[in-house]
């Protein structure tokens, strides 16, 4: 796999994600599974941010140190992006957030758009697309379309899991967007669900099973 790809191997973030395969979770204990592991992988996904140097008084004396000097932007791919905000909220509470309503046809397995709404300004920020499954790739391909079209020119993708067709696919259409996952899975089944996966996030997460 190409360097820009990071795999989060953190025992807490795979911790989260035994939890989220195992089918005997419930919708809560999913819901906060996928926002805690989002939230550690956020941390590894923000590192690229910008700062700038600043000078603080401590009690003691001047210290130098660094502020963020970006704007950060979450957008999730509707609807089971919405599942790792909470935990990414908690990283950066001022960050915007963009929303893209995106579903799979059932046959083709292409996207259909249905809602976009992004912040102002992407060209300045640092943009975090949220999906926590990048299986073959259509709905991630898609969003960062729409995502440059509207200026944006740094894009990192946070997926919890990953197909390896949904990677090469966004290492062949996007090679400038970095992905960060907890898993590379090896195939996808006819339906183009992820296997072993986790089933279907969007459903797991609502419970609309
Ligand atoms: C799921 C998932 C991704 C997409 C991944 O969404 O959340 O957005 O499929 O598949 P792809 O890589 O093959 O495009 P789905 O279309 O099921 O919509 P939902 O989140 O509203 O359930
Ligand atoms: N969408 C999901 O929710 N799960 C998959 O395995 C593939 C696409």
């Amino acid at each position: 796999m190409s360097a820009k790809v990071s795999v989060c191997d953190h025992p807490l973030v795979q911790a989260d994600l035994a939890r989220l395969r195992d089918k005997g979770t419930s919708h809560e204990q999913f819901r906060a599974a996928l926002a805690n592991a989002s939230a550690i992988m956020g941390v590894e996904a923000l590192a690229g941010l910008a700062t700038r140097p600043v000078t603080v008084h401590t009690p003691l004396k001047a210290a130098q140190a660094k502020v963020v000097d970006q704007p950060v932007v979450f957008v999730a791919i509707l609807r089971a992006g919405l599942g790792m905000l909470p935990g990414l909220l908690q990283l950066v509470p001022e960050a915007l957030i963009g929303h893209i309503g995106l579903y799979r046809n059932e046959e083709t397995l292409n996207p259909v758009r249905y809602y976009v709404r992004l912040p102002k300004d992407l060209d300045k920020s640092f943009v975090l697309l949220l999906d926590p499954m990048l299986a073959t790739g259509g709905s991630a391909v898609e969003a960062i379309r729409i995502l440059k079209t509207d200026g944006a020119s740094r894009i990192t993708l946070l997926s919890l899991l990953a197909a390896r067709a949904g990677v090469r696919r966004i290492q062949r259409e996007h090679p400038d967007v970095r992905i960060v996952t907890a898993a590379i899975d090896p195939t996808l089944n006819q339906h183009g669900y992820i296997v072993p996966g986790l089933g279907d996030a969007g459903d797991r997460l609502f419970g609309t099973l």
